[in-house]
């Protein structure tokens, strides 16, 4: 299959390459193709002339969301009209990546993929309003909703626990935000799996189960190895961010389960992360 991914440098894009080799891949990323502009993105995608995209691109840094929703909104939101509008023009179909964010965080069972949006930050509405596009625009596509990414290299979670952890020996970690840890290397399997079945939709392709980020950080220490660290719970309210997450958003993968698309436990994935990615205490 011809595939282009959009966002191909970011943490996912760049997973999708080795998972997705065997088909004819392509990737677009800024600055050379920036998705808000329709004409440049129109030329990029029929020079490539793909049978899909994968449409990993968007303004992820919630925090810079919170402070300017505009620019949320036109990122995440007209720039993904203008991928769904191309994959129209084009005939391809679309995998469409999504969030937890759309959720408002208020159900502590957590949430299936047909459950009602009810987003309660600025990057979640214009995630939200990214899927509203996709659905409207489109029948021949994916939408893949998933949270708390990790990859190498990134600036992320489990790396920003071990290096305070082992500078102060001290963390204080927020117990009332519930989501599922998703190791990026699972997500694009799972993904290079979904685009194989023509069975077009909504997923929540999130390492299964869900914890705390409280819960997730005392058990970073502990495959880290690291013992003599004490780790407060505190909650949200008394760790100020632009941003406020959804508390309880965590993902249940009922679609994709039905037709044996699952991944595994998280702290299964973490284990395999760290042992490739973390050096452990002695
Ligand atoms: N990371 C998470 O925890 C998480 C959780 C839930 C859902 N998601 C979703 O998963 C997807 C992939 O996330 P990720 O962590 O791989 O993101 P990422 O590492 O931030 O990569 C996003 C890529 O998109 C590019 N981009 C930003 N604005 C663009 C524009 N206007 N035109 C073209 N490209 C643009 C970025 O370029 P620059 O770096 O130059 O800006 C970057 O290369 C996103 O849709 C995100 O909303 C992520």
């Amino acid at each position: 299959m011809k595939i282009l991914i959009t966002g191909v440098l970011g943490q996912l894009g760049t997973a999708l390459q080795p998972a997705l080799a065997g088909h004819d891949l392509a990737g677009i990323d800024l600055p050379e193709v920036d998705i808000t502009e329709r004409e440049g993105l129109f030329t990029a995608v029929s020079r490539h002339n793909p049978d899909l995209i994968i449409h990993t691109a968007a303004y992820t840094d919630v925090n810079g969301c919170a402070l300017n929703p505009e620019l949320a909104y036109k990122v995440n939101g007209l720039g993904t009209q203008n991928v769904a509008l191309a994959c129209r023009e084009f005939g391809a179909e679309m995998v469409h990546i999504s969030t937890n964010e759309v959720f408002a965080g208020d159900r502590p069972d957590g949430y299936e993929e047909w459950m009602p949006l009810n987003p309660c930050n600025p990057y979640g509405r214009s995630k939200a309003a990214a899927e509203f596009h996709v659905r409207s625009l489109l029948s021949r596509y994916y939408i893949v909703r998933l949270s708390w990414l990790y990859a190498p290299g990134g600036r992320n979670f489990i790396h920003a626990i071990l290096s305070r952890a082992r500078k102060t020996g001290q963390l204080r970690v927020v117990v009332d935000e519930v989501a599922n840890p998703t190791y990026v290397k699972d997500l694009a399997a799972a993904i290079a799996n979904l685009i194989t079945t023509r069975q077009y939709g909504t997923y929540h392709l999130s390492n299964s189960g869900a914890c705390s980020r409280w819960e997730f950080a005392n058990e970073i220490l502990r495959q880290a190895g690291l013992k003599n660290v004490t780790n407060t719970p505190i909650l949200s309210k008394e760790f100020k961010r632009p941003s406020t997450p959804p508390p309880y958003a965590a993902l249940h993968n009922i679609a994709g389960t039905a037709i044996g698309i699952t991944l595994r436990p998280w702290p299964e994935a973490l284990a395999n992360y760290m042992e490739k990615y973390v050096k452990r205490e002695v």
